[in-house]
């Protein structure tokens, strides 16, 4: 068993009664707001910039950075306008399932981020955007949130610093698009959440069109233990342009699925290892590794080629795909990566919000040809087909959803277009689930 997990988000997950205020104190909760409050927000700022923070909803953007765009002109007292700290809690990625879990655990660690995040900024106001069907995680929150202001961590004058903080947590209607950050802020302004053409970007016209800083739930959550630590122990973990640790989390085909918080850089051999090996078939034989994605479905899967890859923003790039929310989905042999691309691509189809032609119309045509492949009804030429769709919405599309629908498919037939023509063969799906090795003569083609 590889000991390498580094459990600070998730260090308390376990503890009784763990969303509760003072279960939180008790452990040392709230220590960094009197911490930061004491600090100008400037240099809050400059900490988070030093630790080397990326964005942990995806793209990895560096935090400090984010937030250094945030005008920091006239008080809005003087005139200028609000600032705005939007947390995107949506979490509808196929895979990503670390947000709502740290949520409903540990809401005090996002709360607080939230109100050191805001103070840095200048925010007096900030959204918990809460994708709508986890009405108990919304609850939670909720129930933090109030706990939060009744101890005065919250409202008018936090702790006699002079400086004030509401906090609105907000539920989504559940729509994938509305994780997107400008399609988040047209929801939130009550509109039909579709993204925004950009620039402005929200750091200059966001909320409200007032600069905004929009962050993933893990990212804001990780700034108290950055305030609280220091810069220097965050930046300590990770890799030379990867820092700290994040949250892996491992579904599918593993014996222990679950969050397993470790340094970027582990590798999915190491995390498998930890999540107790591959699971076993239903004859007792061990099952061996067929493909996997490293941050959910829009990040191009990898093979058994790729457990060595260290698993962060640089490594997972070179290898092909992208860390995204390193929700790390599992699939053994027993897998059909055609039904599970089609799977994924019908999501994506259903998902798309409209707005622009190659993905509205696009996604309909990418299912429409996978299901015929799936069925062994059409021809080897289909495979082209394909290619030519995802060349047609990929780069071409309004936002990253079009781009990602593209990426389970061009990078299935990447490495397993002898598994699309064995459909073809054998006039439908060849695979028999119950049979651990019925694809044994088309494996992945690396
Ligand atoms: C279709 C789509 C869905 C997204 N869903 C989420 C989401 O659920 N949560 C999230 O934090 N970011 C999501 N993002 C990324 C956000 O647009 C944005 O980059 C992120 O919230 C920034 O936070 P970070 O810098 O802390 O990572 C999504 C992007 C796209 C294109
Ligand atoms: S790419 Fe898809 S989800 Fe994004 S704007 Fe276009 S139609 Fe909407």
């Amino acid at each position: 068993m590889t000991d390498v997990l580094t459990p600070v988000l998730t260090a308390d997950w376990g503890t009784p009664e763990s969303w509760k205020l003072n279960v939180y104190e008790a452990a040392g909760g709230y220590g960094a707001l009197k911490k930061a409050l004491g600090m100008a927000p400037d240099d809050i700022i400059t900490a988070v910039k030093d630790s080397g923070l990326r964005g942990r909803g995806g793209a990895g953007f560096p935090t400090g950075m984010k937030w250094s765009f945030i005008p920091q002109d006239a008080s809005t007292e003087a005139g200028g306008k609000p600032k705005y700290l939007v947390v995107n809690a949506d979490e509808s990625e196929p895979g990503t399932c670390k947000d709502i879990p740290l949520m409903m655990a540990t809401p005090h660690t996002l709360v607080e981020g939230v109100i050191i995040s805001s103070y840095a900024i200048r925010a007096n106001t900030a959204f918990i955007y809460i994708r709508g069907e986890v009405l108990h995680v919304i609850r939670r929150v909720q129930a933090a949130v109030s706990e939060a202001y009744l101890a005065g961590h919250l409202g008018k004058n936090i702790h006699g610093s002079g400086y004030d903080l509401d906090v609105v947590v907000h539920a989504g209607a559940g729509a994938y698009i509305c994780g997107e950050e400008t399609a988040l802020l047209e929801g939130l302004e009550g509109r039909r959440g579709q993204p925004r053409l950009r620039p402005p970007f929200p750091a200059v016209a966001g909320l409200y069109a007032s600069p905004t800083v929009i962050n993933n739930v893990e990212s804001i959550a990780s700034v108290p233990s950055i305030i609280g630590n220091g810069a220097a122990w965050f930046s300590s973990m990770g890799t030379e342009k990867s820092k700290g640790f994040g949250i892996f989390s491992l579904s599918g085909h593993v014996n222990v699925p679950g969050q397993y918080e470790a340094p970027l850089g582990i590798t999915l051999r190491q995390l498998i290892d930890l999540a107790g090996g591959i699971r076993t078939g239903a004859g007792g034989q061990q099952m061996g590794l067929k493909f996997w994605t490293p941050g959910g479905s829009s990040t191009p899967i990898l093979t058994q080629a790729h457990l060595d890859v260290p698993l962060d923003f640089e490594g997972v790039g070179e290898a092909g795909s992208m860390l995204g929310t390193r929700a790390l989905q599992i699939f053994d042999e027993t897998t059909c990566v055609v039904r599970a691309v089609l799977r994924w691509t019908e999501f994506y189809k259903h998902e798309s919000c409209g707005k622009c032609t190659p993905c509205r119309e696009g996604t309909w045509w990418l299912t429409q040809t996978l299901t015929r492949l799936e069925n062994g009804e059409g021809s080897a030429e289909d495979l082209d087909l394909l290619l030519d769709q995802c060349d047609n919405i990929l780069g071409r599309s309004f936002c990253a959803l079009g781009d990602g629908a593209t990426s389970p498919i061009t990078s299935s037939i990447q490495y397993f277009r002898d598994e699309y023509l064995a459909h073809l063969e054998h006039g439908g799906c060849p695979f028999d689930p119950m049979a651990s090795t019925a694809f044994a003569t088309v494996g992945a083609n690396q």
